[in-house]
């Protein structure tokens, strides 16, 4: 077992998180929350989604969002573009790093991006190229890698087929995501030890939802392998508009409180964590689910207590 000294923490939650959403949430909340969560030391946010917003209306706002925010020097904000017309918008907005999103299964490409696997590969390799010679870091995504809500299973050999392709295209980075929290720690070590004869492990990332319960133990499983990058949520928001029944991703701050009881290095503070899941959960009228935030809160309202 070789457990890292250092995790890279990508928060995922104002762009998955908020993107399930149905209330509107004004650019006001959405900047305050980025800025919180730079300003807690997260190296990397994925901030913005320029996809269709018919598809997904909450997303609409992404340019004015990334205008918008205070960029925090050490900090990496990423997009999600499904296109070339996504593209365009994402360098408009000064995003560092965008994020080409496929699946590991048909039906669920067709469901969340209209189109089959294949194609969408094809629509890829030109945002990968003009992502390249504008000097933009790349990231592949990988939904539906641990089980899919259409088709079921999903084998791992489906998942090594996308991770290959998105190689090819030149990824700086890949995540193996399980879009509706299925994974167990078994499958995640089996997927990740067949990805990784193909990609190298240090530039994969563990993008997990918690629907069952299993993330954090997921997380612990990949973290043996040497796995370094975990995405995740603040107060654990989250879901997928095409994967119904979906929770949210597991929260940062309970990733942060495993990562420091196992000595595990991330830079981020915990506790300006836990007030910006506080601080969005009372913006979007519901208690955070993150366990470990609404422990810290507990306790320091009971310190104040006495
Ligand atoms: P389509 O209908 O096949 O595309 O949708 P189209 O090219 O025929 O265009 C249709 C309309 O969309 C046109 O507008 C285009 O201009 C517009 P109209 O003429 O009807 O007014 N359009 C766009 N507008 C803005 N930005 C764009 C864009 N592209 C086309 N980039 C498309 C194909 C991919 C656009 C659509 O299916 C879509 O937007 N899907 C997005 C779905 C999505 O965002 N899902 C959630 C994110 S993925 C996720 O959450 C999983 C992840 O977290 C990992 C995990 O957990 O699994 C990443
Ligand atoms: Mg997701």
């Amino acid at each position: 077992m070789h457990l890292p000294t250092h995790v890279k923490l990508v928060e995922v939650g104002p762009r998955d998180g908020l993107q399930n959403e149905k209330q509107t949430i004004s650019l006001d909340i959405k900047r305050e929350l980025v800025n919180r969560l730079a300003d807690a030391g997260l190296p990397n946010i994925e901030a913005a989604s320029f996809v269709s917003p018919k598809w997904v209306p909450q997303m609409a706002t992404s340019t004015e969002l990334m205008a918008s925010i205070d960029r925090h020097p050490g900090t990496l904000y990423s997009a999600l573009v499904p296109n070339m017309k996504g593209f365009e918008a994402a360098l408009a907005a000064r995003a560092d790093e965008v994020v080409i999103f496929g699946a590991a299964s048909e039906a669920f490409s067709q469901k969340n991006i209209n189109c089959s696997i294949a194609e969408s590969i094809e629509r890829f390799r030109e945002v990968a190229i003009a992502a390249t010679s504008n000097g933009l870091r790349l990231r592949g995504s990988i939904s539906c890698a641990l089980g899919c809500p259409y088709q079921g299973e999903v084998n791992p050999e489906s998942v090594v087929d996308v991770v290959k392709r998105m190689r090819d295209l030149g990824c700086d980075e890949i995540d193996i995501a399980d879009t509706i929290g299925v994974g167990t720690a078994a499958k995640v070590q089996r997927v990740f030890e067949q990805v990784a004869k193909e990609y190298p492990l240090t530039q994969l990332a563990g993008h997990f939802h918690d629907t069952y319960g299993q993330a954090l133990t997921n997380i612990y499983a990949a973290l043996t392998m040497g796995v370094r990058i975990f995405h995740a949520s603040v107060a654990g928001l989250g879901g997928c508009p095409y994967a119904k029944g979906a929770t949210g991703n597991v929260a940062t701050e309970d990733v942060l409180y495993l990562l420091d009881g196992l000595g595990i290095s991330t830079g981020v503070d915990i506790n300006a964590v836990v007030d910006a899941g506080q601080f969005i959960s009372q913006h979007l009228g519901r208690s955070s689910t993150s366990r470990a935030g609404n422990a810290i809160t507990a306790r320091r309202a009971s310190e104040l207590a006495t």
